[in-house]
């Protein structure tokens, strides 16, 4: 195989064999890579020139009911100190996000079962009413059916969900018996019968991952078709069971970020806070790779530090505007720019 035939055959078609993948991910040099992130990034701006989509995260909560053996937030790890925000304090951090000029927001948790159904519609609702022209994204895990139709029926537009691997025998290295694969992909196809934008991912590098298996997660995304893929470096987190294992590169993250784009042209895809976390420069070159939105932090600066999934994550000491700021003048630093626009997939 011929990578440089490779790289132009995805540029053309948009998918390759899976043995064609595992080649690309493998076998790809400097130049070569060089040749795939400037394909995806002319391709990235046929689509969406050069703006980058920002949206609004506001963790919520760290309580979670889940073991995930990656995961700093997981139900055994004592050492998270735990919170919930109020009803009034994630309206408050939607508010001051509108201010900045942020139209979408995203309530992301761990899987808490403190918040019922009714109180996330309603937190939904609220916000769709005191800000029609945004974009409500949930991101709070497994649920059923009933419950993704309810909060959709209350005006969510978005649901992150990442699959985290398309590969079963993997995600059972991953995740505690109690957590089933059928169950997470079944979750992405009722969220997109329902009728959301959905997001589907997977963390780079992740304990046990192969190329064949980054294969399988590109041609499962592929085959879903979501309208954004969520994907950043696995960052080892003290405290849980994968302490000792590597991070994933910042080389590889940037190469999958390419092919991603390549595969899914119109996709919407984060240049994530773990990347900027692995390299002093890592969102920039995700953008350079490729990526179209970014996803600062909007959550109050008093709990940032606890929702910590991984070690060292960056952004925790600053305020949302000095964020909103610092990552305005990144972008406007490799010739992009940071807009104020709820920011749909084309
Ligand atoms: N509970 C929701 C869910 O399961 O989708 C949303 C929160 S969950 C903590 C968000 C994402 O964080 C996960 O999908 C996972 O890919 C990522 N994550 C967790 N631990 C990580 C780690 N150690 N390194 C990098 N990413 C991690
Ligand atoms: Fe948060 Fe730079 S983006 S401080």
């Amino acid at each position: 195989m011929d990578t440089i035939k490779l790289i132009e055959k995805l540029g053309q078609e948009h998918i390759l064999e899976k043995e064609e993948y595992i080649y690309l991910i493998t076998s790809c040099q400097k130049e070569e890579t060089e040749l795939l992130f400037e394909k995806a990034r002319s391709l990235r701006e046929t689509y969406y020139q050069k703006e980058v989509f920002s949206r609004g995260l506001i963790e919520f909560t760290n309580y979670c009911k889940n073991n995930c053996l990656y995961c700093g937030i997981r139900s055994r790890n004592t050492k998270a100190e735990r919170y919930r925000l109020s009803k009034e304090e994630i309206l408050s951090c939607a508010d001051e996000g509108y201010q900045l000029g942020f139209r979408t927001f995203v309530l992301q948790g761990g899987e808490d079962n403190f918040y019922s159904t009714e109180e996330i519609g309603s937190l939904v609702s609220e916000i769709k009413k005191r800000y029609s022209d945004c974009a409500v994204t949930l991101s709070v895990g497994e649920r059923e059916h009933e419950a993704y139709q309810y909060w959709h029926d209350c005006g969510a537009d978005r649901y992150l969900l990442r699959h985290e691997t398309a590969t079963k025998e993997h995600y059972e290295k991953l995740h505690p018996p109690a957590l089933s694969f059928e169950h997470r992909i079944q979750c992405l196809y009722d969220l997109k019968a329902i009728g959301y934008q959905v997001g589907a991912g997977f963390m780079v590098g992740s304990p046990y991952q192969t190329a064949e298996y980054l294969a399988n997660d590109l041609l499962f995304l592929k085959k879903l078709m979501p309208d954004m893929v969520g994907i950043g470096p696995f960052i080892a987190q003290k405290d849980s069971p994968f302490a000792g294992f590597p991070n994933g590169t910042l080389e590889q993250t940037l190469l999958l970020l390419a092919i991603i784009r390549l595969t899914l042209p119109n996709v919407l895809l984060p240049s994530t806070t773990a990347l900027g976390t692995i390299h002093p420069k890592g969102r920039e070159l995700g953008i350079l790779a490729g990526a179209n939105v970014v996803m600062p932090n909007l959550s109050p600066v008093s709990v940032r530090k606890k929702y910590e999934l991984y070690d060292n994550k960056i952004c925790t000491g600053e305020e949302s505007a000095q964020c909103l700021g610092c990552l305005s003048n990144r972008m406007d630093s490799i010739g992009y720019q940071l807009v104020s626009k709820r920011g749909d997939r084309v």
